[in-house]
């Protein structure tokens, strides 16, 4: 008996085959014929470790399709928004504020905010704040406005 005759096997490899496309170009995690499993846990302060720049968000896991970014802020950011997507900031270390046009919320270490999409935000900090992101695979962290300011989306570390 051929075995796509057996439903669930079938049903297995159009999956494997969906999360193939869904993360290609991404990073494989899992591969077509089984799953690949990395059995080390993904160490907050050892990623942080790996870059310096401010306002570049690197990647360092993905949920479905949704990928966690840790990102280091320093000084002032532009306003933007995203239209399509909700935008959670957990504060690591230091303290970050988020300023909208009537208000703004501060976030110390261990404190997070998610920003409604549609609506108008600017990431502040004073000094350096290491920050986790949790927003849509391939979120522009410049929104709807782009310009210099603009990183690249698919770093991972
Ligand atoms: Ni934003």
């Amino acid at each position: 008996m051929p075995f796509f005759c057996f439903p669930k096997l079938k049903f297995l490899l159009f999956k494997q085959q969906a999360d193939r496309r869904r993360i290609e170009g991404v990073k494989l995690v899992r591969e077509v014929g089984r799953i690949k499993v990395d059995f080390k846990p993904i160490n907050l302060q050892e990623k942080l470790g790996k870059f310096t720049d401010h306002w570049s968000p690197k990647i360092i896991a993905q949920i479905n399709d949704y990928h966690l970014r840790i990102v280091k802020l320093q000084g002032d950011f532009i306003w933007h928004m995203h239209d399509d997507t909700d935008e959670m900031f957990l504060a690591i270390d230091g303290e970050m504020e988020i300023v909208f046009r009537d208000g703004k919320v501060v976030l110390k270490p261990g404190e997070l905010f998610v920003v409604p999409k549609g609506v108008e935000h600017k990431p502040f900090a004073k000094n350096e704040c290491n920050v986790l992101l949790f927003e849509p695979a391939g979120t522009i962290n410049t929104g709807d406005v782009g310009g210099e300011m603009t990183a690249e989306e698919d770093i991972w570390i």
